[in-house]
């Protein structure tokens, strides 16, 4: 299996460092030569790594397409590239549909996308793929858990979601602020949410149970779980993420 990455950023890193950390058999991994200090920092993980000369040379030398640049510039760059028929393509940038994409990789035989996150380099995580596609599965299931999405309306709102990133850690802050508010080191502060983080995710993985029912289970009637949440609900917190998910979703199908 011989596979190429157009973009070598942020989630470039993340696959390629999980791949090369995976038992997934492949022979070769070719870089796009943009951003020259992480490809030489990828290429020197391992042998089978290496940096092309230009984007069309990753083409040349791959059956299996990676695209990794940001959405504004996708466009641009896959115009300029010389697409065969044995190239199988997979795009992790958001908003662009898979019938305009079609177009710009034409006649690449097939085409997924996918939402890779960064915990795939430590084989972490779940990666969104649409349409449901076997190579993508494949390379994916190497670096976690994957779910395959019947539309691009799912797989556009699966994309809208990770923009909570910055939020859920925004949480974390204010939890860390106020724990030192109330006398604790910041680094303590942290070390304990973290690991507290990391439990909460480890129990979703312990149990088929909706979130919603693991909320129940936590809420002992007149506990303080049930304060917060109560409080929370009441002043409308949660709908807020609604009503910003929303407007981030128009921005995410505006693009396609
Ligand atoms: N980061 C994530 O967690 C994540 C998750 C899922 C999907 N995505 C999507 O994946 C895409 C890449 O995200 P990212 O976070 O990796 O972005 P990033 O760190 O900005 O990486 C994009 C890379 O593309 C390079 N580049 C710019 N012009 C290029 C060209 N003409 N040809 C080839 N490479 C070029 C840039 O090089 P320079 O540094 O030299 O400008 C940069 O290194 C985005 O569409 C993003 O939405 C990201």
């Amino acid at each position: 299996m011989r596979l190429g990455f157009i973009g070598t950023g942020v989630i470039t890193k993340a696959v390629v460092t999980g791949l090369v950390r995976s038992s997934l058999s492949f022979d070769r991994i070719a870089l796009s030569p943009r951003n020259a200090e992480m490809a030489a920092e990828l290429a020197a993980l391992d042998a089978r790594v290496e940096v092309c000369a230009s984007n069309q040379e990753v083409l040349d030398s791959s059956e299996i397409v990676c695209v990794a640049v940001v959405p504004q510039i996708v466009a641009d760059v896959l115009r300029e590239l010389h697409f065969e028929s044995r190239h199988q393509v997979i795009t992790f940038v958001p908003g662009t549909s898979i019938e305009k994409l079609n177009r710009l990789v034409c006649p690449a035989s097939k085409l997924a996308r996918a939402i890779p996150l960064p915990a795939v380099a430590d084989g972490k995580g779940c990666t969104a793929i649409y349409p449901p596609d076997g190579v993508a599965k494949s390379l994916f299931s190497a670096l976690g858990e994957t779910v395959e999405v019947e539309s691009e309306h799912q797989f556009d709102a699966l994309h809208a979601v990770t923009a909570t990133m910055a939020s859920s850690y925004a949480v974390l802050e204010h939890q860390a602020s106020w724990l030192t508010q109330q006398g604790l080191p910041y680094g303590a502060a942290r070390a304990f949410l973290s690991g507290y983080c990391v439990g909460l995710a480890h129990e979703t993985t312990q149990t088929e149970q909706s979130f919603a029912e693991m909320i129940e289970y936590l809420m002992t009637p007149g506990g303080l779980n049930e304060q917060l949440h109560s409080e929370l609900s009441s002043l409308g917190a949660y709908r807020h993420y609604g009503d910003a998910l929303d407007r981030v979703f128009a921005r995410v199908q505006d693009r396609a």
